[in-house]
């Protein structure tokens, strides 16, 4: 047995001399280590000796698998090194060479126009209405009753407000004035808020209408809040949204929550003035409505209307970045065409 275990280790040593990659010393290792390799079987065949010859084999046997057993993991440590410097060598990266253009989206104008507009107004001493006070699913009692809105009122017709099959009473919101109560409900004066959001109407679709838009909603509310104020924080909003160069004009208007209420138009951009398409030949564009909050409102959430008074208004999101960017269909902003998107890259 002792001959049969020099012979395993010289041919051991030798196959390991040989070897010249990891993978054949893996071989070398299960051959003659491994758990049914020669050395094993040798091992299982101490017990049929005599005590002597068992100590004397065994020992040359483990003695052999221990010097074997490092032979192998040192010329494995150097062929791993070896290799792995191959490997590095080929798969060297030159950090100088230009890199890959990956394609990334960036913001949306409707988004970075809301985001603009509410900046100013924060500017202004207005804070964003918390979310909760400015759901797209509402209620008529929002969306209608508390603002003064009748039962037989038109705005209410199917034709202009989508009702949901959700509860009788439930629509998408068709203005974002809703936000006014569930903010009035919740807080007292003085209120400063704004609240931008999506509204839905029953529209035909064409190159100024769509039937989702968008809309920032403005309430003050506190003790003697006058149409100047109103026109003067309109005013200033216009001014620095638009530069001071633009004209505008307060028009006489109805809504059944204000008292007296305005329309706002801007001069229009594609003619400046002078009459076109865009602006149907009036050379102005409505950006928004506004008006005192109708003391029937006030009442409504609470707040007496003989020590507090308040504005309201509110602008359409589409309108205000069609007229800055001077673009002529609505449609644009939700075709998710990237010829157009990619124009608001900044
Ligand atoms: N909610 C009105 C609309 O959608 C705009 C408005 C808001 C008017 C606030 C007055 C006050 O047309």
């Amino acid at each position: 047995m002792k001959e049969q275990l020099e012979k395993i280790y010289t041919e051991a040593a030798a196959d390991i001399e040989k070897a010249g990659t990891v993978k054949d010393l893996e071989d070398i290792k299960f051959k003659y280590l491994g758990r049914k390799g020669e050395l094993n079987e040798i091992k299982k065949g101490l017990k049929d000796l005599s005590d002597n010859d068992k100590k004397v084999v065994g020992s040359l046997a483990n003695e052999i698998t221990q010097k074997l057993e490092s032979t192998i993991s040192e010329k494995f440590q150097n062929f791993y090194m070896q290799e792995l410097n191959k490997k590095l060598e080929g798969e060297k990266i030159d950090v100088t060479l230009p890199g890959q253009y990956v394609p990334h989206g960036h913001v949306h104008p409707l988004t970075s126009t809301t985001n603009e507009i509410v900046s100013i107004f924060q500017s202004l001493g207005f804070s964003v209405a918390p979310n909760e006070c400015s759901p797209e699913v509402e209620t008529e009692y929002f969306n209608f009753d508390m603002l003064n809105v009748p039962k037989d009122h038109p705005a209410r017709d199917v034709q202009d407000t989508f009702f949901t099959n959700l509860a009788p009473n439930v629509v998408l919101r068709s203005q974002t004035s809703g936000a006014q109560i569930h903010v009035m409900e919740n807080q007292k004066p003085p209120i400063r808020i704004i609240a931008p959001g999506r509204v839905y109407r029953n529209e035909n679709i064409n190159a100024r209408k769509n039937n989702f838009f968008h809309q920032i909603e403005g309430l003050y509310v506190d003790k003697d809040i006058t149409f100047g104020d109103l026109k003067g924080v309109l005013n200033e909003f216009i001014r620095i949204y638009f530069g001071a160069s633009r004209p505008t004009r307060f028009r006489n208007s109805f809504f059944p929550f204000t008292e007296p209420s305005a329309e706002v138009d801007v001069q229009c951009i594609m003619c400046e003035g002078k009459g076109c398409r865009t602006c149907s030949g009036t050379g102005w564009l409505e950006i928004l409505g506004a008006g005192m909050v109708d003391p029937n409102v006030l009442k409504g959430v609470g707040i007496d209307p003989d020590v507090y008074s308040g504005f309201a208004f509110g602008m359409g999101v589409e309108r205000l970045a069609m007229l800055k960017y001077a673009i002529d269909d609505i449609r644009l902003f939700f075709n998710d065409d990237v010829r157009f998107l990619e124009q608001f890259k900044g």
